[in-house]
């Protein structure tokens, strides 16, 4: 029963950019798109959800922390309902596959026994159980990115962050990237996507939210 809302929420860089009066609710257990050109501010609503960026005015709530008075310590506790997936991957370069995955059940204290069947889920639903013992550069940017989307989902997150998340990646494999997302959604999983790439968004039938100068538009 989680989902995430903004409030009339403001947020303006030293610049004057940002965000104006954002009011949208992500349901439990929906698919988002979040379009707009590059500027709009589509990171900038991803980085308001993972408190890593506060409103000037009005308020974010995810799940059942609030940006009003959400404190310090309570922001990791945020994190860990979330899953992130970027453009450019951001794989661990020095550990193999297996490892990428099994490190983030580590860090919220799992036993090893849990790590390996879980870890060993997650490659599966990637469909890339027989790359587990390789390193990051020695797969495509389609697999390095369903490996990513592998770990962002190891911890059961409520919700799955995707920004560009096919930025880097030819139309092929960001089509097979999109479908995977697809899977995901409909095994329960809420998925919010910021992307720029209207041809993608216009082949499936997700609610749109579309940025322009800061504001939200459905
Ligand atoms: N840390 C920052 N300081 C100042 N301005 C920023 C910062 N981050 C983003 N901006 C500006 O805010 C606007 C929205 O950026 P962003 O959310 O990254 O857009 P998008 O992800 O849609 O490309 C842009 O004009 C950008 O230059
Ligand atoms: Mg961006």
């Amino acid at each position: 029963m989680k989902n995430i809302k903004f409030n009339a929420v403001s947020a303006t860089y030293s610049n004057g950019e940002g965000i104006k009066k954002a009011d949208f609710t992500l349901n439990q257990r929906e698919f988002l798109f979040l379009t707009g050109s590059s500027g709009a501010g589509k990171t900038t609503i991803l980085k308001l959800i993972l408190m890593a960026l506060f409103p000037d005015s009005g308020d974010v709530q995810v799940g059942e922390f609030n940006s009003f008075n959400i404190k310090k310590n309570e922001i990791p506790l945020v994190r860990r309902q979330i899953g992130c997936v970027f453009q450019d991957f951001r794989l661990l370069e020095d550990r193999n596959v297996y490892e990428n995955i099994a490190f983030v059940l580590r860090i919220t204290g799992h036993r090893e026994k849990y790590i390996k069947r879980k870890t060993f889920k997650m490659l599966a639903e990637v469909g890339l159980t027989h790359k587990r013992n390789q390193m990051p550069h020695q797969l495509s940017g389609g697999e390095q990115q369903r490996i990513a989307i592998a770990r962002a989902l190891a911890n059961d997150p409520f919700v799955i962050l995707a920004d560009e998340p096919t930025g880097n990646l030819d139309a092929e494999t960001a089509a097979g990237i999109l479908d995977l997302f697809k899977v995901i959604h409909e095994r329960g999983t809420a998925v919010l996507m910021a992307t720029h790439n209207k041809n993608l968004v216009d082949r499936f039938s997700y609610r749109i939210l579309n940025l322009e100068n800061g504001k939200v538009v459905e």
